[in-house]
């Protein structure tokens, strides 16, 4: 399911070891991914790495060496929907500004004439300099999209202004916009015009100023499905508590909330516009029954402290009214160490969900980072059985499997 084309041009910067990753993740999210470099990228990173992770041979060169066509610098610029230049250099800036083209990949750039995102990297003094800003200015005022460098580590030394963003944040600008730019086909965007409501990561409950109550829940797997959801057309709004990986910061609207109270009613004031709910997120089912405005000392404590705790209020089952939304797809989780399918499919019917993925973290061994298997289960039963796999593939294929029932019209139902 193919969705758009991505020409990822990776120019010379120690960042360039970060785009290997950012051409994993475009094709995780299902774009077809083509990679050009130039002869400073390849002292950082082989161009044999780059035909591995895309699947396809690499432009180097103008003139048809290696893997080059020496048509390439059209070709591939016709091709593409999207060029991505990251790292995007101080030099590449100035060559892209004043339409210098001396090497495949500012070639390439001359030629292509449709959405252009650049991910800079450089020193900070570099990113400082008046004349590099004036050149990215005269790209962003010709419609290039930036992704802002952060601050961080650089490779001469010093923690400063000039790191590339993560492969993660450009990858999330990619989807933004290849969502309102390049959709060329309805097979490719299956749910255009769709709302998907995601919530995704804990909640935290506080005991005092200083504690709170929480779980081992990083927030991955929803930020993968929320993710994949956008890049097959939805208008996504993640609702989300702490994270233990980076927010997708491109996709339309995220919630950030701390305590399941904070979540219900983040739900509800969004429920209306959903046409789908995907319910990830692992909320916290007890809350202290009160929270001490100041940092509570062990000494008013004594030895041992029993905290009364009352139920949080249950999302699903209560916010989620099926008389009130029929329409709304409800995909619920489920985590079981014990008959996980048997009470998974009790907590479909119970909590009035379409489908529930159940997940047991004692095989699945951690949370976060590995190798996981889910079973989605409907009301007639299992409907599929994951193999084990990282998170961002468990999403796409989990996604592939509901699309035809989130996508559907409501008169079909
Ligand atoms: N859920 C919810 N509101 C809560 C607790 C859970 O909406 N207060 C949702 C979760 O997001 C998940 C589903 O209910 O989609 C099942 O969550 P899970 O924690 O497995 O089950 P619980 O019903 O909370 O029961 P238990 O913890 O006893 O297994």
């Amino acid at each position: 399911m193919s969705r758009a084309n991505v020409l990822l041009l990776v120019t010379g910067g120690i960042a360039a070891y970060k785009s290997c990753h950012l051409t994993r993740l475009l094709s995780r999210a299902g774009f077809s991914v083509r990679v050009a470099m130039t002869r400073s990228a390849q002292r950082f990173v082989g161009h044999v790495t780059f035909r591995s992770l895309s699947g396809h041979g690499v432009a180097t060169d103008l003139w048809g060496e290696g893997d080059t066509d020496p048509l390439d610098h059209v070709n591939l610029a016709r091709w593409a929907d999207v060029a991505v230049v990251a790292p995007a250099t101080a030099n590449l800036l100035g060559k892209a500004a004043n339409g210098i083209g001396d090497d495949i990949v500012t070639t390439l750039l001359l030629a292509f004439e449709r959405e252009l995102v650049l991910a800079p990297a450089m020193n900070d003094g570099m990113w400082r300099n008046p004349a590099v800003q004036a050149n990215l200015q005269t790209l962003r005022d010709r419609g290039a999209h930036v992704v802002e460098p952060g601050s961080g580590w650089l490779a001469c030394g010093i923690e400063a202004d000039g790191r590339m963003a993560e492969p993660e944040e450009i990858l999330d600008r990619v989807i933004a916009v290849a969502g309102g730019a390049a959709a060329r086909d309805v097979d490719d965007q299956p749910l255009s015009g769709r709302s998907v409501l995601v919530t995704a990561g804990p909640t935290r409950e506080p005991l005092d100023a200083i504690r709170y109550l929480s779980n081992r829940s990083t927030g991955a797997m929803g930020v993968a499905l929320a993710r994949r959801a956008a890049s097959l057309g939805a208008d996504v709004t993640l609702i989300h508590g702490p994270l233990s990986v980076p927010a997708p910061a491109a996709l339309g609207r995220l919630i950030p909330v701390q305590t399941a109270a904070d979540m219900a009613a983040a739900v509800a004031k969004h429920l209306n516009k959903a046409d789908a709910l995907i319910m990830s997120a692992a909320v916290a089912d007890f809350t202290p029954e009160t929270v001490s405005e100041g940092k509570l000392k062990k000494e008013s404590l004594g030895t041992s402290w029993n905290v009364p705790m009352t139920r949080t209020i249950d999302i699903l089952a209560d916010v989620v009214d099926r008389e009130i939304h029929p329409d709304v797809t409800v995909i619920g989780f489920a985590l079981e160490t014990e008959d996980l399918e048997i009470r998974a499919t009790e907590k479909l019917s119970a909590k009035g969900m379409d489908f529930i993925v159940a997940n047991d973290p004692v095989t699945n061994g951690t949370f976060g980072e590995g190798k996981h298997q889910i079973t989605l289960i409907g009301p007639d039963g299992v409907i599929w059985k994951s193999d084990p796999a990282g998170k961002d593939d468990l999403a796409n294929e989990l996604l592939s499997r509901l699309v035809p029932y989130m996508a559907r019209d409501k008169d079909d139902a």
